[in-house]
């Protein structure tokens, strides 16, 4: 289907666009209460997931109260570790929970790239969204990335230190490659399945990137992306690309290595100068980001503001998607996003 709103595609290809597109990491969640409100009837929020209507419905909320240049599949990355066997839940204020973390050799050795009919939930899902946003703006699909994926399954959920996957990235890193190099091989397949449902965009979230050492970040995270990428189906069955986004969080550092792992545009937390950055990868990528989160809970006149300052940042130009540095916090006002998005699209005409 013809897209009516494609600007966020042809940045992420470095094309020219008339302003700057821009969609919110997490931008459908507890901070909106109309979500809320689905997910109270739901049940909790793997229901919300797993229920094809919940998930399209929830997917357009953002999309329908701002206006936003994109809309992101509503889901988990967690879901692949989930169909693989480990028992995901969601406790309430504690995070994602495994019932049976990968902590020893024999539940490494056990591990296997799941049947993708687990999941087809979220496949079903993708086409439900695409039909009902009938071309209004693409839709991206997403995964977690293997060390990602990988620091849940071994921790059995969320960790501070990372204490028990560094161990066994320093005792034991054949157990680790193992890991990865199945992780890497499902998400693969997970997102070619996202792309053959309807997915226009694909991105790969390795929140925990940034806890590797530099040697450490080559070996274990960036060098499974890259395989990744490798083997994704590179355009949809009209022929349009389908670009790929990477977000590293606390990548600032790799973003020359990052520009050559095969992705169109890279994510950027807030902690990057982005004129430097974009110095840095030249016309390799596009790039993401990289509003701090946070700034929303400033007032209307300083998210303009720092709307305004990332901006120029970048400067004039093709290959910018504004979008925060990680996902929007649940304490949230709504209206400093709906500021946030007017912003963009009103001052970034001068970029263009
Ligand atoms: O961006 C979007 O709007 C799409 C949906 C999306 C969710 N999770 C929904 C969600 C996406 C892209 C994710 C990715 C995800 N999930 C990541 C990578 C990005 C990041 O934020 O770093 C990670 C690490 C996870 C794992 C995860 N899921 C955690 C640690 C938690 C609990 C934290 C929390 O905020 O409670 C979740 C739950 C989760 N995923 C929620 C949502 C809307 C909150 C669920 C709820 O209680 O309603």
């Amino acid at each position: 289907m013809e897209l009516k709103n494609d600007t966020f595609i042809k940045a992420l290809l470095r094309q020219d666009t008339d302003y700057t597109p821009v969609w919110l990491m997490r931008q459908a969640g507890r901070y909106l209460p109309e979500y809320r409100e689905v997910r109270a009837n739901a049940g909790g929020f793997l229901d919300l997931c797993r229920n094809t209507d919940f998930a399209t419905v929830v997917t357009l909320q953002p999309v329908e109260r701002f206006n936003l240049d994109a809309a992101i599949l509503f889901s988990d990355i967690l879901t692949v570790p989930d169909a693989m066997g480990l028992g995901l839940s969601f406790v309430a204020g504690e995070g994602p929970k495994f019932a049976h973390p990968i902590q020893d050799e024999n539940a490494v050795k056990q591990l296997a790239v799941p049947d993708m009919e687990k999941l087809s939930y979220v496949f079903n899902a993708v086409a439900s969204i695409k039909q009902a946003l009938n071309g209004r703006v693409p839709l991206i699909g997403f995964s977690g990335s293997p060390w990602t994926l990988a620091c849940y399954m071994v921790e059995g959920g969320s960790s501070r230190e990372f204490r028990l996957i560094k161990s066994m990235l320093y005792s034991r890193p054949d157990l680790l490659h193992r890991v990865l190099e199945i992780n890497a091989q499902a998400v693969t397949a997970y997102l070619n399945q996202q792309i053959a449902a309807g997915a226009n965009a694909v991105q790969i979230f390795d929140t925990w990137g940034g806890v590797l050492s530099d040697k450490a970040f080559g070996e274990f995270s960036l060098q499974y992306i890259t395989k990744i990428i490798n083997g994704l189906t590179k355009t949809d069955a009209d022929g349009n690309p389908i670009p790929v986004i990477v977000f590293v969080k606390g990548g600032g550092l790799w973003l020359e290595q990052m520009a050559n792992c095969g992705a169109d545009a890279l994510g950027l937390d807030w902690t990057v100068d982005i004129a430097a950055a974009r110095r840095l990868v030249g016309d390799k990528v596009a790039l993401q980001g990289n509003f701090d989160p946070m700034a929303l809970f400033g007032t209307k006149q300083a998210v303009e503001a720092e709307v305004a300052r990332i901006l120029a940042g970048y400067g004039k130009g093709n290959g910018h998607i504004f979008n925060l540095g990680h996902g929007i916090h649940q304490h949230t006002d709504p209206e400093r996003v709906k500021d946030l998005v007017e912003a963009v699209h009103s001052l970034s005409k001068a970029y263009h």
